[in-house]
């Protein structure tokens, strides 16, 4: 059996099967922004879900945030956002098309990803689209920015936040204050991001607008190695959580001499991507570096005092940081199966290839449809009161139109784990077949205890 995906192909799957649609659509669209659709919320949210889960509330030493996206503008000045948050643009000068020139260097392997030493002759690089000469590089800041109140003049200018961090850092002392937490304590926010990026790319991986999973993990100086070791394994489980491969995870470790002047460690998990191995998260021990920052832009102490000790210091940072839709795309490129010849027995099918969304069960948008042999009563009465009790606990939907082999494959493709098919027998002897997504194995389950043998199945 063959298998085969393209970024296309998946796609195609995403926005025929109600994943992810383009943005406003109806009038052009709008570049490198999407909509998820229907499943595609049902997905994202079950990730979200089971990271705040993994990464917060099922630890001790974690607590959750939401803070405001549009921010005192102050912030990005301690970070250093608004000074040096930019990537090196040129235009062609012939077709005007923008490029990011680092890609342009890495496109044409002119100097490895990371060598921002290596000078280059700009001469190298020509228009990957008309092959055109292109302007010398210019910064461009990648903060989106807007303006507070009915005037549009620099009193009222704010930024969309380009990255969460940014809210947890400022509200270090709020959170130690009213939650009598003892270093070393993280807090984890999940939230929408804003970059203005220069150049958009491959779906959903480089956007716009997007959403961040982050952490700030606060520790003593000399306990980063340790910590640092333990939020790596903690992302490694997070990546095979998710269904993803293995082989397909690259954890690049960021020399030196590329990483910010306050990190002392950076690795960049990557992942090979339909369209090329590409940066998924990046974990990174930032020093004492931002609170320090913000500790002197605002005027106010963000030291921490150990309650026993009474030991005094500016906590060090572990920032596990994710990107909730690279971790949706890569979840969905891992999942994504085609069967060339097929997989079913039966005629119809036997010939065409099959799609088959391996999604973990746990995440899958859909997790059970109740397949009626026949739309009359009284199997679609029965039917229907399956469906219904089944959705007080699992999201669950009914399909009664074409042969039970097309909705199999129609419930496959979405990666719906169970079917429960109910069959004229089911009147007689009260069962139905409940058919699994990846093995096709059939068990014939008593009604009254299919919420029992599903919620076992989901371990629930
Ligand atoms: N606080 C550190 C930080 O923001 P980053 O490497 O710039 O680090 C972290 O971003 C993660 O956010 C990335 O690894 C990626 O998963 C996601 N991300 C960044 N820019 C993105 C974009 N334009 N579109 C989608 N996801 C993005």
């Amino acid at each position: 059996m063959a298998e085969t995906k393209s970024m296309e192909k998946i796609v195609n799957l995403a926005k025929t099967r109600g994943f992810i649609y383009p943005s406003s659509e109806i009038y052009g669209g709008l570049s490198a922004a999407y909509d998820y659709g229907p499943l595609g919320v049902e997905l994202k949210n079950n990730i979200k879900a089971a990271w705040w889960k993994k990464f917060v509330t099922e630890r001790p030493d974690m607590v959750g945030l939401d803070a405001a996206i549009i921010m005192n503008p102050k912030v990005w000045e301690a970070s250093g956002h608004l000074q040096n948050f930019s990537d090196p643009l040129v235009d062609c000068k012939s077709c005007h098309k923008r490029w990011r020139e680092d890609h342009l260097l890495e496109d044409k392997a002119i100097k490895p990803k990371y060598d921002k030493a290596r000078p280059h002759d700009p001469r190298e690089l020509h228009c990957p689209e008309c092959g055109g000469e292109l302007t010398p590089v210019r910064q461009f800041n990648l903060m989106l920015k807007t303006f507070l109140g009915p005037i549009e003049d620099t009193s009222g200018i704010a930024y969309l936040r380009p990255e969460t961090a940014g809210g947890i850092f400022v509200n270090f002392k709020n959170v130690v204050d009213s939650m009598r937490l003892k270093v070393p304590f993280g807090i984890g926010q999940i939230g929408k991001a804003f970059r203005n990026e220069i150049t958009t790319e491959n779906f959903i991986f480089r956007t716009r607008e997007f959403e961040q999973f982050e952490i700030e993990y606060f520790i003593r100086e000399k306990d980063w190695k340790k910590s640092f070791d333990q939020w790596l394994s903690v992302m490694r489980e997070w990546c095979l959580f998710l269904g993803l491969d293995k082989k397909d995870l690259i954890e690049h470790e960021i020399e030196d001499k590329d990483r910010a002047f306050y990190s002392k460690r950076t690795i960049d998990f990557e992942y090979k991507f339909p369209f090329g191995q590409s940066e998924l998260y990046g974990l990174a021990y930032r020093t004492d570096y931002d609170l320090k920052q913000h500790q002197q832009f605002s005027g106010q102490d963000l030291s921490y005092t150990d309650p026993v000790t009474k030991e005094k210091f500016v906590p060090h940072v572990i920032e596990p940081s994710l990107g909730v839709d690279r971790s949706f795309l890569a979840c969905l490129c891992a999942a994504y199966t085609e069967i060339e010849g097929g997989r079913s027995t039966t005629t119809e099918s036997i010939k065409e290839s099959e799609v088959v969304l391996k999604l973990p069960y746990a995440l899958a948008p859909i997790k059970v449809a109740v397949l009626p042999l026949s739309k009359k009563e009284p199997l679609a009465d029965l039917s229907q009161h399956i469906l219904l009790d089944l959705k007080k606990n699992f999201v669950a939907v009914y399909d009664e139109t074409g042969s039970i082999g097309k909705r199999y494959r129609r419930q496959d493709e979405i990666g719906t784990p169970y079917c429960v098919t109910v069959d004229f027998e089911s009147l007689e002897d009260k069962k139905v077949t409940v058919r699994d997504r990846d093995t096709m194995v059939q068990d014939r389950v008593a009604i009254t205890e299919l919420l029992v043998y599903l919620k076992e199945k989901f371990n629930l």
